[in-house]
Formats: structure tokens, C-alpha cells, sequence
């Protein structure tokens, strides 16, 4: 026989009482906890998102100026992950674009090309160490700023095609950002079960977004590394975790400390 159809109880009245009974015992809610847990866990949901300020400070600071322009845009994630491809490299963009003027027309050819064959010694021996002494060289040999392309070493840096981020700082990034931010999100959930006045489901579904978004955002820089269309997948995965993470950090930080201060409390939903 069925043990949960016995005593004339079914399955479902079964649950529902044991749903009842869980709920009774869920009696650690986050508006009734001690003063040393609240502080414990107002401590830690604090720095948490502090942390998150910064790291949405970081990005803008160095993947918003990918482009050149402040600000984070879809052309930033693409310069960082896919880098800048079509471009080529940065002597070739250059002498396309700035640097235009600084040398006579055959000259600057004779260096595009020379960059585009792999940027043969013999050939910079030869030739193009002198064009660049005799046209780059009074800024960039003088300038202390200005890379110092007279030196082979510092113009080998120079004609590298831009390939963003390479695939062993991806694989280095990717996994201590999965188990760095698993970490965070695993003890904010865990607080936010705490909460009171959110569905079982609700709750359920809130404390499983970061988790999602965060391997979305993962999965997206190589996606995006290997074609650019999926950049716009990196914003929104970054932006979907954040979203999640301070829903819940503020719902924690208002039912501890506002809550009990407030004469009437939300009644939990009933267990489905
Ligand atoms: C009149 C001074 C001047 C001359 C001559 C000059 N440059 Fe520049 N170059 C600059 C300045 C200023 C910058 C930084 C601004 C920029 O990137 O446009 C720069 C930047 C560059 C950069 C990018 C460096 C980096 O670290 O991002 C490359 C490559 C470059 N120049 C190549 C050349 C070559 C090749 C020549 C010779 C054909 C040349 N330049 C001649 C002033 C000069």
C-alpha cells in the first residue's frame, strides 16, 4: 500500500501539511533574526555590493575606453573579445589613419605591405628601419611618450594583429570568475531564503537569475571572441546578475532592519 494514501490522507494533503510544517519551521526569517546575524549578514550584503560598485567601475574603466570613448557600448565588448580584426594591425590602422601624413604615399605603402608579409627582418633592415628613422623618428624617437618604433622590439608590438583577448586569459578569467562569483551569489541567495512576503517560486526563480546570467555572461565573451554579433550577450548578462544580486541585497537590508520597525508585515503566500 501507498504509505502517503494512508489515514485517509493523499498524497497532496500530505505535502500540504509538511508544506505547512516547513513553513513553521522557516521560522528564521530575516526581520526576526538576532543583532548579531543581521549584523553579520548586513556586514557581508554591504561590502558584497560595494564590491559590485567597483567591478561596474572597473569594466567602464577598462573595457568603456576599449573604443576610445567613455562609456561601455557593444564596440567596447567587441574590441576587447573579438579584438579589432578588420583593422588589422596598429601600424597598418595608424599610417590608414593618423599617422596618414607623416610619410610620403610610396613610403608609407612600402610599410603597409612589409607589416602585411609578416614584417620580414631582411626587409627592415634593409629598408624600412631607415624610412622609419628618417620619417617617424623625430616624434617617436624624441616624444618619451610616443612608442619608440625605431626599436624593432617596440614595432613588433606594433604590427601584431589585434586578436582581443587571447585564449589563455579567457580560460584563466572565465574560471575564476565562475567560482569567485558562485561563491558571492551562493551566500546572497542564502540570506535572501530569508526573506519573507516572496513566494516559494519567486524566491526560487530570483535566487536562480544570477546564477544563469552569470554562466550566460561567461559564455558569451567566447562567443563574442569568436564572432562579434554576441557582444550585446555580455551586457546583458553582466546587467541581468547585478539586477538580480541588489533585488536581492535590498530586500535583505529592508527586512532586516525596516521591517520590524513597521507595524504591518507581508503574510507569506501559501505553499503551492
Ligand atoms: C609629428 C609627429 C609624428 C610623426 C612624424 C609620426 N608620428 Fe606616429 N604618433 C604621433 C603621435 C602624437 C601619436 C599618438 C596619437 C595617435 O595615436 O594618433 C602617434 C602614434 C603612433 C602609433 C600608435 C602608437 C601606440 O602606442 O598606440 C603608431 C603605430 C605610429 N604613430 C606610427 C608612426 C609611423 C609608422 C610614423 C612614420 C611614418 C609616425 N608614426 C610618424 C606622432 C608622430
Amino acid at each position: 500500500m501507498n504509505p502517503l494514501a494512508m489515514g485517509g490522507y493523499n498524497a497532496r494533503e500530505i505535502y500540504f501539511e509538511m508544506g505547512l510544517k516547513m513553513k513553521e519551521i522557516q521560522r528564521f526569517t530575516l526581520s526576526d533574526l538576532t543583532l548579531p546575524m543581521k549584523t553579520l549578514f548586513s556586514g557581508y550584503l554591504l561590502v558584497i555590493g560595494l564590491g559590485l560598485l567597483f567591478a561596474g567601475g572597473q569594466i567602464m574603466l577598462t573595457h568603456g575606453m576599449a573604443d576610445g570613448k567613455v562609456g561601455l557600448s557593444v564596440d567596447d565588448i567587441i574590441y576587447s573579445y573579438h579584438g579589432n580584426q578588420e583593422g588589422g594591425s596598429k601600424l597598418v590602422s595608424k599610417l590608414n589613419g593618423s599617422m596618414k601624413d607623416n610619410a610620403p604615399p610610396e613610403v608609407r605603402i612600402a610599410m603597409i605591405k612589409w607589416a602585411e608579409n609578416g614584417a620580414p627582418q631582411e626587409e627592415w633592415d634593409e629598408k624600412i628601419s631607415m624610412d622609419v628613422d628618417q620619417y617617424c623618428a623625430p616624434c617617436h624617437a624624441n616624444i618619451p611618450t610616443l612608442a619608440n618604433i625605431t626599436d624593432k622590439a617596440v614595432m613588433d608590438e606594433m604590427i601584431k594583429l589585434d586578436e582581443g583577448q587571447s585564449m589563455s586569459t579567457l580560460t584563466r578569467v572565465s574560471h575564476i570568475h565562475l567560482f569567485g562569483i558562485a561563491f558571492i551569489f551562493f551566500f546572497v541567495g542564502w540570506i535572501f531564503t530569508y526573506a519573507t512576503g516572496i513566494s516559494q517560486v519567486n524566491k526560487a526563480i530570483i535566487i536562480s537569475v544570477p546564477f544563469l546570467f552569470l554562466m550566460v555572461d561567461v559564455l558569451s565573451w567566447w562567443l563574442t571572441k569568436w564572432n562579434p554579433n554576441f557582444a550585446w550577450l555580455v551586457i546583458i548578462g553582466g546587467f541581468g546578475y547585478s539586477l538580480a544580486a541588489s533585488v536581492m541585497i535590498f530586500t535583505a537590508l529592508y527586512q532586516m532592519w525596516i521591517l520590524p520597525r513597521r507595524k504591518v508585515h507581508p503574510i507569506d503566500p501559501p505553499i503551492q
